[in-house]
Formats: structure tokens, sequence, C-alpha cells
């Protein structure tokens, strides 16, 4: 593809607009990033670009962005997780979450918007964003007017989204002609709500702070390892056993499975599903069957993610998912088949947290999961 050629045309159809100020909510990640990089390229200082600390963050994930783009796009942390945790703890259903985290993104950015007199709102939606949340997969954060919402009487801003036709592995060819840092190139996505939507169920402070940790100890373990996304997510470990799940898997080895009580998003057919997720526990005749549990489970019940137990413990509150997947294009992926070795000593290390009582890796492929689960 001619990336000059396709840069230079978005850099041209932004100055035909009449811009007096654009706001761009830059989250660190390589779309938005890149999408307020050339917005500035054409516009220069008309673009304000600013962070907004959701307090759904990872461990000082503002700073470190601030500090790794100051060469390219100048930001401004602001500092709105009171509001964030006022509006959205307590809820426990995905999409109610979704939705709320959406609501208050954007009434957020409304009122910066309003402030510094910007009339145009900057975002990194990309092809699968609007793709998915059109076929009602998920409520993404940033999908708005594909959605039929009118920002200009809503927000007071028009949509300024220069790659909104791409994929991913487009929009980092585009970020590399930029002069994008490598971080931001090769960091993996983290999707806008953050943790709030990987503290799965009921959000509390607590779980939030149990996916934080265990996020730090996934994301340092498996770096470097060529993986896609790499993360971790936690809920309470409150399961019952499923009789006729376990007869079924018989033929693999030692096997029970149990249902946890909380709920996680999965794609059936062309749509969205929100069932349950299911943990294996026991001894497998060898470990590459791992990744072959999900297929029965989740063609025959009403399971989402089937999720291999790697250690556990009496005591402790919450389970923790280990999650990594491989793939280009993120409307599909696969699982890793990481060693075990690897996966014990991760889960080892999240155990430390007296507050964790499992861990398990999640062997399920999108689809017929999602790669986050709400
Ligand atoms: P799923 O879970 O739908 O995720 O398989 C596909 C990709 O999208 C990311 N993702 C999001 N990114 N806002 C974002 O900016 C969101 O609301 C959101 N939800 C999911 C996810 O991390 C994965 O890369």
């Amino acid at each position: 593809m001619d990336y000059v050629g396709i840069l230079n045309k978005l850099i041209n159809d932004i100055r035909s607009l009449p811009i007096n100020c654009a706001l761009a909510a830059v989250s660190g990640g390589v779309d938005s990033t890149t999408s307020a990089v050339i917005v500035r390229r054409a516009v220069g200082d008309k673009l304000r670009a600013v962070f907004l600390d959701t307090g759904f963050m990872r461990n000082n994930e503002p700073n470190y962005i601030k500090s790794i783009l100051s060469g390219v796009l100048p930001i401004d942390i602001i500092d709105m997780h009171e509001r964030f945790y006022r509006e959205m703890l307590g809820i426990g259903d995905a999409e109610e979450k979704r939705v709320r985290f959406r609501e208050v993104f954007y009434t957020t950015l409304s009122g910066i918007a309003k402030e510094l007199g910007c009339d145009w709102l900057v975002q990194g939606t990309i092809a699968p964003d609007w793709i998915e949340t059109r076929g009602g997969i998920k409520t993404q954060h940033n999908v708005l007017e594909q959605v039929g919402i009118d920002t200009v009487s809503k927000y007071g801003f028009k949509l300024l989204e220069p790659l909104r036709e791409f994929y991913k592995d487009q929009v980092r060819e585009i970020a590399k002609y930029l002069g994008v840092p490598d971080e931001i190139i090769n960091r993996q996505p983290f999707p806008g709500p953050g943790l709030s939507i990987r503290a799965v169920g009921t959000l509390t402070l607590e779980k939030l702070d149990v996916v934080r940790r265990a996020t730090e100890i996934v994301e340092r373990r498996l770096g470097g390892l060529g993986l896609s996304q790499w993360f971790a997510a936690a809920w309470e470990y409150e399961t019952s056993r499923d009789e006729e799940i376990t007869r079924s898997l018989r033929h693999f080895g030692e096997l029970s499975v149990e249902l946890f009580k909380v709920r996680a998003t999965g794609i059936k057919g062309d749509a969205r599903s929100y069932g349950h997720v299911a943990l294996i526990r026991g001894e497998l005749m060898r470990w590459d069957i791992v990744y072959m549990l999900y297929d029965q489970v989740t063609s025959n019940y009403d399971v989402t993610h089937v999720i291999y137990e790697l250690a556990s413990r009496g005591r402790g509150e919450y389970f923790v998912s280990i999650r990594a997947v491989v793939t280009d294009d993120f409307m599909t992926a696969d699982v890793p088949r990481l060693p075990r070795d690897l996966l014990m000593e991760v889960a080892g290390e999240i155990l430390e947290d007296d507050r964790v009582a499992g861990v398990g890796y999640d062997v399920t492929p999108k689809p017929p999961a999602t790669i986050e689960y709400e």
C-alpha cells in the first residue's frame, strides 16, 4: 500500500475542514495517538491533546504516556478518577458498564472541549471498533456516530476520525511514517474502559486493585513473546459444579468442570452472547490437550470462555484469569500454546496476593470467546 499517499490525503482532507480548535483524547494506544499526530500535522497548535485519567488505568500509565510522547505530541493529563468511580462502582452488567463509561467519558470531554473552545473531537476509532459495535457484539466506548449518536447536539463537538476505515496493522504502518515512537506502535491494545471491564462483574475498588496487580505481573512475564495481547482479568471465585459438562470431558483426563457465577462475552454466529465461564480442574493426559478443551464445551453449552486452572489454594476471594492471544486484525484471535512451566510460574507470582484464591489460563479463541470478558 502507498502509505505516504494515504497519509498525504488524510492530512489534506483535514486541512480542508473549518477547524478552530480540535480536542484529542489520547490513551497512549496506537490508534488514538496516531490519529492525534495526523491532525496535529494538519492543523498544528489548533490541536489540544489530553489524557483522561479515569482511574481504570494500569500502574503509572498516565505519566508513562506523557513522557514517551513528549517528542511528538504534548499532552495534558486530566485526573477524573473520582467522577468515574462515583458513577461506575457497583455496576455488574458488562453492557451497562460500557454504556455508563461512554456516557461519563464523553460528558467529561464535552466539558473540557467547551472550556478550551474546541468544536471538534479527534478519536482513534478504527474499522473493527464500529463493525463490532454495529454488529451488536459489544458497545465499544468510542463508537458514537456509527450507532446513531448525534455528537453535536449531545456533546457540542463534531467528530474527526481519520483512521475509521483502517485496520490495526495498517494503522501501525501509518504510525511509522509519522515518527510515532516504537513503544507506542508495538504496545498491545488496551480498551478505553480499561480495568473497569477486566474487573469482571460488580465493579469494586478492591477488585480493581487485584486486577491491576495481576496485570503488572502478566504484562511483565509474558512480554517479548510476540503475543498480540496479554493481560489479566479478575472476578469472584464463586462456582458451582456442572456434572453434565464434567461427564462430557471424561476422555480428556481426570477433570471436573465448574461454572463461575459471573458471565462473560463471546460470539455465537454473528451475534454477541453473554454466557457462562467454565473452570476446568484436574489432571490432563497431556498438556497439549488443554488447547482442545474449549471446543466441546462452547459448542454444546451456554459457555463463552473456558479456563484451565493452573493453581489454587483454600483462601482468598478472587479468581484471576491469564489471557493471551495472537491475531492480526483482532476480529478473530488464537490462543498461543504457552508452555505449562511458564504459566505455572506466572500463576505462582499472582497467588502471592492473599486476596487471590485461584489462577487459570483462558484457552478459548475468538470466536467463540471475545478477547476481553465484558
Ligand atoms: P474483543 O473483546 O471484542 O476485543 O474481542 C477486540 C479488541 O478491541 C479491544 N477493545 C476495546 N478497545 N475500547 C477500546 O478502545 C473498548 O471499549 C474496547 N473493547 C475492546 C480489545 O482489547 C481487543 O484488542
